[in-house]
Formats: structure tokens, C-alpha cells, sequence
């Protein structure tokens, strides 16, 4: 009905209304906002920031690909007076909303929100959510038909498009909605993955539901890594870090790798994509922050077949191989290999700098090894150590305990390694080192990436060959054990801060 009858005897209304075939139109054909969704554990500043930004007074709260209910604005506003609400999200204040078919007329709609005490009802289609009707929407839709008021067509764009960076926008024939995510926060835990020396050699660009990340050629160690193998390992694993900063978040993401022919530093692109997230990456959520490179002796207790087990499947996943390097003989041939790629590293021109410099930056800098990171050889071991030699070390050994023991331990060994060698796959090899070290890390296990035995081209063949037997090529060698009793926490080793290695946007 209008609100004012004097409209209804307006000149317009002798004309045909556009809608005269179906003066009850649908709810597809009333729905004027393009979806955003939250996740539950948004803060309700965050809301009320995207509220305002897109435009609505209404979010679909999102876990995963499932829509629990609604945020309403008059919700977030009176928690916004409560003390203490920095404590509440977004979860703490959804509620649950009418439901309507996307072919539900007009009348309907208004008489669901009226009967279920709200103004606002999720159009749902089997199990996906297609949008949200908002009393708004009804009485637009109203006041158009009486006064020709133009309307905005289903999926018209509404004011600036999507909320903030991180939030996105897709068309609703997707299967779900998509949900904003805070990508700065994603990216900042991706730059916690391991790296060669700690040079953190990527570059980002944050888009709308889009991450590239670039490598950082004036990171790369010329000397120790001619090839840039470990800096393209080190880019892969921060990929891989944010594929489960990004899944943890909720969401479902597509990466395409070396998405420029015509620039081979542009390693990926993600992209939100609506779906259910990656449960296994989602699981290894907690360990980036937990993980830490431990060069310092490990456990007699071998590490237990079931969770070499886990971390070859780990490996897998990503297309790389994972061997474990078992029996004295092997053992001995690789330790041999690796005494002989730090001889030859030894006189290689611009090692010895190299590693002074990464080992002795100054803090501000935030990369490099710290000799805090670092412990000397602990005093009589039995045998070479695997161990790149750092020139400080300040890290204490753990104390022997049980009486007198050999002070080497039961770490395994594994070398990783793939079928190819081109850049993808060693993008690909990353994304899988970091794979197996936040499931080492997940397990309680200590890990040590070490790659000197693949930086001496010799050396990388003597350990395909002699050592592994096998076609594949070697990317990295890891040492994963159980940690020593007693060892204490390691410390926490510096990372540049986002807006260093960001490009613009
Ligand atoms: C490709 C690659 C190669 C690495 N090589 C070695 C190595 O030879 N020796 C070593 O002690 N650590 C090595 N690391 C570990 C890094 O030094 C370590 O990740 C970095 O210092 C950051 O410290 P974090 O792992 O504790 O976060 C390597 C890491 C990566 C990703």
C-alpha cells in the first residue's frame, strides 16, 4: 500500500507498472546488496567498520561455508556501550534468521520478517545461501511500484563494491558467500615461514580477495644460492603459510602459480574463492606460530614411525617426495656429502660474507640468524653434525640427562625432493617443506631445515645418486626429531614488519 495516497492519483500511476505482469515479484528480484559475510570471531569494531563501509545494517555470520545467522547493526551498536566489549565478536552476538526461497513473492517475505520479529531474512537455496531480504528492500520494491521510482536490478553494483581490502564480492550464482577476511593479518603470518638465512626474499600485493607474492631478487644470496633455489623454497613456504592463514580464516582460496609469463618473479596469486576451506592447511593453524628452527641436539627418542608417516603424507600433498634417509650406510654417505659441500662451500667467493652478514645484522633490520638462534656443537659428538656451521653461537645445548650418553641424537633425516626442477616446482617444494614442518610442529617434534647439501651442485647429485637412489631431485634436507628433555623455548627470531615488504596496491 503507499504510504502517501496522494501518490497513488499521480500522473505515473496511469502508466503500466513495470511490473504488471507479477506485481508480487519474487525475492530475487527484490534484493539490492551484493553478500558480505563476517567470520564469528570478528571483533564488533571490525563489523561496525564493514557495516558502514558497504553500506548494509545487516552481515551473514559465515563459518566456513555455512551461514549461522545474522549480525544486526542496532545489536552492534548497544554492545559498542557495554564495558568490556572488546572481548565480544561477532559469534557472541549472531542471531538466527527467518529463511526464505529465492521464489518467495514479495507478500511472503514481508509476512516471515513480520511473524519472526525482524527486518531482514536469509534467501537460502538448498543448503547455499543466495542473499539477504531486508525490510528496506521490501518497502523499495513497494514504492517503486507506486511511484516508478527506478530500482536496482538484482547484482547492481551498490556503492564502492567490496568493504575493505580483504573483503570480497562474488556473483550469487557462487556456491556460498564470501567473507571478508582481514588479508594484512593473513599476510603477517605468512611472513613467520622459515627462510635461508632468514632473508624473507618476497614482496606482496594485497588486492580485493586477492594476494600475489613476488620474489625478492635484491634477497637473494648470490654466493651460498646461485640457483635462488632456496629463495624460491622460501617463497613457497610462505605461500603455503598463507594457503593456512587463509583456510584457518574460514575460506577456501585457488592459487595460481607464475600467473605472468612475462614476469617469473610473480610466483602467485591467491584468491578467495567461496567454498568450503582446506580442513588439512586450516589444521596447521596453531604450529606457525609455535614452529621455530631448532639447531640444537634432539632426543635419543626416535621419532615414531607413524609420525613419519604423517609428515611424508604432508609432503605428498604438495607433489614432493620425502625420504627418509634410514641404516648406518645411508646415514654415513649423506654425512659425507654434506662434509664434503661445506668444504667446497668453504672456498666458494662470497660465502664466508654472506653468511657473516646474515648472521650479524643490525636489529632494526629484523631478518638474519641470530647467534641466539644458534648453539655451538655440543662437546663430543659422535660423528660430523648435519648442521650448516654458523660462525656464533649462543643458544645452550639442552643438559644430558640419564647418566652418560652419546650427546648426538635420534633425529631423522629426510630429504624432500621432485620429480622436475623447474621454478614451479620448487615454489611447489617450499609450499611442501612448510607443509611438513608445521605438521613436525603439530607433533611436538623439533625441526631443522638444511639446505647447504643441495647448494653444491656435486653434492646435490652425490646425495641423489649415492645416497636416495632414486630419479627424483633433492630440494632440502630436514632434520625432524623429538626434542631434548629439558630443552628450553626457543627464542622467537625477528621478521620484517608487513609494510616493509609490501607493494603498492
Ligand atoms: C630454504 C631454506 C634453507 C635453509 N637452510 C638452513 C640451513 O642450511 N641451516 C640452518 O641452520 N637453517 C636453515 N634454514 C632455516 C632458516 O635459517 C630459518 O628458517 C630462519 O633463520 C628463520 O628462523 P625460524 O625458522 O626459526 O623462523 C633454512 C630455511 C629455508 C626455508
Amino acid at each position: 500500500m503507499p504510504a502517501d495516497p496522494s501518490w497513488a492519483t499521480g500522473p505515473q500511476r496511469l502508466d503500466a507498472p513495470p511490473e504488471a505482469a507479477d506485481d508480487d515479484p519474487p525475492a530475487t528480484a527484490l534484493m539490492t546488496h551484493d553478500l558480505i559475510g563476517i567470520v564469528p570471531d570478528a571483533t564488533v569494531e571490525v563489523a561496525l567498520r564493514l557495516m558502514v563501509h558497504v553500506g548494509v545494517r545487516h552481515l551473514p555470520v559465515m563459518e566456513g561455508a555455512l551461514c549461522t545467522g545474522l549480525v544486526h547493526e542496532t545489536d552492534l551498536a548497544l554492545a559498542s556501550t557495554v564495558p568490556g566489549r572488546v572481548l565480544l565478536t561477532v559469534g557472541d552476538l549472531c542471531r538466527p534468521a527467518p529463511e526464505l526461497h529465492p521464489g518467495d513473492r514479495r507478500g511472503a517475505a514481508a509476512s516471515v520478517m513480520h511473524t519472526g520479529g525482524t527486518d531482514a531474512a536469509l534467501v537460502v537455496q538448498g543448503d547455499r545461501l543466495v542473499g539477504i531480504l531486508t525490510a528496506t528492500d521490501l518497502i523499495r520494491s513497494l514504492a517503486a511500484d507506486v511511484h516508478r521510482l527506478p530500482r536496482q536490478p538484482l547484482g547492481a553494483p551498490t556503492g564502492e563494491g567490496p568493504a575493505r581490502p580483504g573483503a570480497v564480492t562474488v556473483p550469487r550464482t557462487r556456491r556460498s558467500v564470501p567473507v571478508p577476511i582481514d588479508l594484512d593479518q593473513a599476510v603477517t603470518q605468512a611472513l613467520r615461514a622459515p627462510s635461508v638465512h632468514n632473508t624473507q626474499p618476497w614482496r606482496w600485493r594485497i588486492g580485493t580477495g586477492t594476494v600475489e607474492l613476488h620474489a625478492d631478487r635484491n634477497r637473494q644470496l648470490d654466493a651460498t644460492d646461485p640457483g635462488r633455489r632456496d629463495l624460491l623454497l622460501s617463497c613457497g613456504a610462505a605461500l603455503h603459510h598463507l594457503r593456512v592463514a587463509v583456510a584457518a580464516a574460514g575460506l577456501a582460496a585457488e592459487v595460481d602459480l607464475l600467473p605472468d609469463p612475462n614476469n617469473s618473479d610473480h610466483l602467485a596469486t591467491l584468491t578467495l574463492r567461496p567454498g568450503p576451506p582446506d580442513a588439512d592447511a586450516a589444521a596447521l593453524h596453531r604450529a606457525i606460530a609455535l614452529r621455530c628452527t631448532d639447531r640444537r641436539r634432539m632426543s635419543h627418542w626416535p621419532v615414531p614411525a607413524g609420525q613419519v608417516r604423517a609428515l611424508v603424507d604432508a609432503a605428498h600433498r604438495y607433489g614432493a617426495l620425502l625420504v627418509p634417509v634410514e641404516g648406518d650406510a645411508a646415514r654415513g654417505r649423506l654425512a659425507a656429502a654434506l662434509d664434503d659441500a661445506a668444504r667446497r662451500q668453504a672456498f666458494v667467493p662470497g660465502y664466508a660474507a654472506e653468511l657473516r652478514t646474515w648472521t650479524s645484522r643490525y636489529s632494526a633490520a629484523r631478518d638474519g640468524v641470530p647467534a641466539t638462534s644458534v648453539a655451538p656443537s655440543p662437546v663430543g659428538m659422535v660423528g660430523s653434525s648435519p648442521l650448516r656451521r654458523f660462525p656464533h653461537g649462543e643458544l645452550r645445548q639442552p643438559h644430558m640427562v640419564d647418566g652418560p650418553r652419546a650427546p648426538d641424537d635420534a633425529a631423522v633425516l629426510l630429504v624432500l625432493a621432485t620429480a622436475a626442477d623447474e621454478v614451479r616446482d620448487q615454489v611447489l617444494a617450499g609450499e611442501a617443506t612448510s607443509a611438513v614442518l608445521l605438521t613436525a610442529t603439530r607433533l611436538g617434534l623439533a625441526t631443522t631445515p638444511l639446505s647447504q647439501g643441495m647448494e653444491v651442485d656435486a653434492t646435490r647429485e652425490r646425495i641423489r645418486r649415492d645416497v636416495l637412489r632414486i630419479p627424483e631431485l633433492p630440494q632440502l634436507l630436514l632434520r625432524i626429531g623429538l626434542p631434548a628433555e629439558h630443552a628450553e623455548e626457543l627464542p622467537p627470531t625477528p621478521r620484517r614488519d608487513l609494510r616493509a615488504v609490501l607493494l603498492p596496491g
